[in-house]
C-alpha cells in the first residue's frame, strides 16, 4: 500500500484510494458502533480522522501512542474535513502510557508548561505550528535572497575574531582526551562565531551580494525573553552601496516579503498561533506590513525619550545605549510601526562602522530596526571602507595585527559596502507574537538551563 502523509491524505482528490498512514494518536473516542481516532504526523496542523469498527480497538490504543493505519480514503460526512480514513487495520507501533505521559487528551497547555519537556513539546499543536512556520520562513528567506541575486556563503562557526567586540565569546578547545596530543589545536584562541559579518565582507568583495543564515553564539549572561546563547542569524553584505537607505531598503523588503510568503504558505498554523497564543497579533502584523517603516536618528530618539513622560529605570542620555524600555517606548511612540534608528554615537559602536565625520556629536552610519513586541530585530551599518580611517581606529584599539587581513580588503579594491544581521528567533517572535524566545527554537540554549543536563536532549 502507498504510504501517504496526513497532509496529503487530507487534500486527496481520489476518495476510494487504499492507503497506509502513520502517526501519533491525538484522540480516541470509542462509541458503540464506531471508533473515531485522530492522528497527526506533523505534516499539517490538521489531524486525520480515522473511522473504524470498535473491535479494531485494543486497550493499548491511547492518546500519544504511535500507529500505522491501513484503509480507504473516503469523503467525510462531517463538515470539518473533506476526507477521512475508513480503517480496516490499526496497528499500535509504540505504546504510550497515558498516566505518565506529560500531556493529556484535550488539554491546552501554556508554552511555559510545554517547555519542561523539550523532547515532547514538538507534539503539541502550538510547537508544531511554530516549527512548521520556522521551516517555511527559512525557505522564504533563502528564496528572497536567491531571487535578488545574492550568493549564499557558508561562513565558519569556529573563528578567532570577536566581530562585535563585546567579549561575549564561547572559547573552543579540544576535549581533555585530545589534549594529550600535546600541542595546541589552534595556534590562537578560537571561539564560536558571534557574527559572520567579517567573513561576509570578504565575500562581498568578490560576489557583490552575499548572505548567510546560520547558528550564532553569544555568552549572554541574560535571562531575558529575547536572548539566547545559541540563535540563528540572517546576515547580508552588499557592495557598491551609496548610503544607509540602500541597506534599510533590503531590510524592509526582506521582512515584508518573507512574512507575506509565510502568511500565504502557513496560514492555518499562523491563524492558530494568532488565535490562541497571541490574540491581537493579526492586526498588529497587518499594520507592520501595510505601512512604510519609519526612520529617526539616534539623536532624535534621545530627544523623544527625554520628553517622554515616562519614568525610565535607565535615564536616556546622548552617548548611552538604548535600553529595552526605551526601544519599547519608541516603537509605541511611532504608532507600533517598525522604526529604523540611524546614526549612533561613534563611541558606542564596533570598530567596523563607517565614520559620519560629523561634529560635535560624532556618529557612525549604523542602523537598528526596532519592531513592536520585540525591540531590536536588525542591526546593520555601512562599513568603514576608507583605509586610513580604519587603520587609525584599529591602531587606537590595539587591533592592527589581528585585523591586518581586514585592512588588506581596504588596500586592494575596496568598495563602499554595508550589511545587516537579523535575529531569526526574534523575527519569529515578532510575526507570531510569541512572548518568549525559548518557544520559537526547537532546543533553546541559554544559561543556566536544564537543557544542558544529560537527561535532556
Ligand atoms: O546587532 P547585532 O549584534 O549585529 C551584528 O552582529 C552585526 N555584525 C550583524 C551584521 O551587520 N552582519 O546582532 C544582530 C541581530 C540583533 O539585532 C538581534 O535581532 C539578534 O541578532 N541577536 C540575538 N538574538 C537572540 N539572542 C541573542 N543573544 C542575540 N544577540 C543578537
Ligand atoms: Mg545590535
Amino acid at each position: 500500500l502507498p504510504r501517504v502523509s496526513v497532509r496529503d491524505a487530507l487534500v486527496s482528490q481520489e476518495p476510494g484510494e487504499n492507503v497506509k498512514v502513520q502517526g501519533w494518536v491525538r484522540s480516541v473516542r470509542s462509541q458503540k458502533e464506531v471508533l473515531f481516532l485522530h492522528i497527526n504526523d506533523g505534516s499539517s496542523l490538521e489531524h486525520l480522522q480515522i473511522v473504524a469498527d470498535p473491535t479494531l480497538h485494543g486497550s493499548n490504543l491511547t492518546f500519544g501512542c504511535s500507529v500505522e493505519v491501513q484503509g480507504v480514503l473516503v469523503k467525510s460526512p462531517y463538515k470539518k474535513q473533506n476526507v477521512e480514513l475508513k480503517a480496516d487495520r490499526i496497528e499500535v507501533i509504540g505504546h504510550c502510557d497515558s498516566k505518565t505521559f506529560p500531556f493529556k487528551y484535550k488539554e491546552r497547555y501554556p508554552l511555559e508548561y510545554t517547555r519542561q519537556y523539550p523532547h515532547f513539546r514538538c507534539r503539541t499543536n502550538a510547537l508544531g505550528s511554530i516549527l512548521r512556520v520556522r521551516s517555511e520562513a527559512t525557505d522564504a528567506i533563502h528564496s528572497f535572497f536567491k531571487a535578488n541575486g545574492y550568493i549564499h556563503i557558508h561562513t565558519p562557526v569556529i573563528t578567532s575574531n570577536d566581530c562585535e567586540g563585546a567579549g561575549e565569546l564561547f572559547q573552543v578547545e579540544p576535549s581533555s582526551n585530545m589534549k594529550k596530543l600535546g600541542k595546541n589545536f589552534f595556534d590562537v584562541p578560537a571561539f564560536l562565531t558571534v557574527s559572520a559579518q567579517l567573513h561576509l565582507e570578504v565575500m562581498s568583495g568578490a560576489f557583490t551580494h552575499v548572505f548567510t543564515f546560520g547558528p550564532t553564539f553569544r555568552a549572554e549572561n541574560s535571562q531575558s525573553r529575547r536572548h539566547l546563547a545559541e540563535f540563528y542569524m540572517v546576515e547580508a553584505e552588499i557592495s557598491f552601496v551609496e548610503n544607509l537607505q540602500d541597506i534599510m531598503q533590503v531590510m524592509e523588503t526582506l521582512f515584508k516579503t518573507t512574512t507575506e510568503t509565510v502568511l500565504s504558505n502557513c496560514s492555518e498554523d499562523v491563524e492558530l498561533l494568532h488565535k490562541f497564543v497571541a490574540p491581537g497579533q493579526k492586526d498588529k502584523l497587518e499594520q507592520m506590513l501595510k505601512n512604510k517603516f519609519l526612520i529617526i536618528s539616534y539623536t532624535e530618539a534621545i530627544d523623544i525619550l527625554k520628553k517622554g513622560s515616562q519614568n525610565f529605570t535607565f535615564t536616556p542620555k546622548w552617548g548611552l545605549d538604548l535600553q529595552t524600555e526605551h526601544e519599547k517606548y519608541l516603537v509605541k511612540y511611532c504608532g507600533n510601526i517598525p522604526v529604523f534608528v540611524i546614526n549612533y554615537p561613534f563611541d558606542l559602536k564596533p570598530f567596523y562602522m563607517r565614520d559620519n565625520e560629523d561634529e560635535p556629536q560624532h556618529t557612525v552610519a549604523a542602523v537598528d530596526l526596532l519592531v513592536p513586541g520585540v525591540g531590536e530585530l536588525f542591526g546593520g551599518s555601512l562599513r568603514e571602507e576608507r583605509f586610513h580611517l580604519l587603520q587609525q581606529r584599529l591602531a587606537r584599539l590595539g587591533l592592527t595585527d589581528a585585523y591586518e587581513w581586514y585592512l588588506d580588503l581596504r588596500r586592494f579594491g575596496s568598495v563602499p559596502h554595508g550589511g545587516f544581521g537579523m535575529g531569526f528567533e526574534r523575527y519569529l517572535q515578532c510575526i507570531l507574537g510569541v512572548d518568549n524566545i525559548k518557544d520559537v527554537i526547537p532546543f533553546p540554549r541559554l544559561m543556566p538551563t536544564p537543557s544542558f543536563a544529560q537527561t535532556y536532549p
